[in-house]
């Protein structure tokens, strides 16, 4: 009796951790993100845009772009494409026109630093 109890809790612990196997993998996004990394002289330089407004582009997209959802840079992104995201996106958060283009500045800066730094 009492071993058939433990057959079956050694079945049910088996069957469960098959179970979060799979759970876990049906659950492991397939998009890397990148964490959003500060504006710097460097990255100034290298965009051909003003520190400044990268920097404002930086404080504003850390603030309204992660209310819906986390902010991280998706590592694939093309710059085109967020031309794209963008203007949809600045709308989402209630973005004037020159807030966004900052936005845009920041994030096209940032993304070529990243496809500059995989080469
Ligand atoms: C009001 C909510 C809201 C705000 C604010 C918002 N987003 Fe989004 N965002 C969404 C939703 C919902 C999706 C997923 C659906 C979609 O793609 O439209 C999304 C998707 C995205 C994606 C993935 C798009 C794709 O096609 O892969 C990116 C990148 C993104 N947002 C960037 C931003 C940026 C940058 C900002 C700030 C300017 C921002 N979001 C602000 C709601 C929001």
């Amino acid at each position: 009796m009492l071993k058939n109890i433990r057959f079956t809790q050694w079945g049910a612990l088996a069957a469960f951790t098959i179970y979060l196997g799979f759970a876990f993998q049906a659950c492991t996004p397939t998009q890397n993100y990148a964490e959003m990394p500060v504006p710097n002289a460097e990255m100034a330089h290298k965009s051909g845009q003003p520190l400044d407004t990268l920097g404002k582009g930086y404080a504003l997209s850390q603030v309204h772009c992660s209310q819906c959802h986390e902010f991280k840079l998706p590592e694939n992104m093309r710059v085109d494409e967020w031309h794209t995201i963008v203007p949809g996106m600045a709308w989402n958060a209630g973005l004037n026109k020159e807030d966004e283009a900052a936005v845009m500045a920041y994030l096209v800066a940032t993304t070529e630093q990243i496809e500059k730094s995989e080469d």
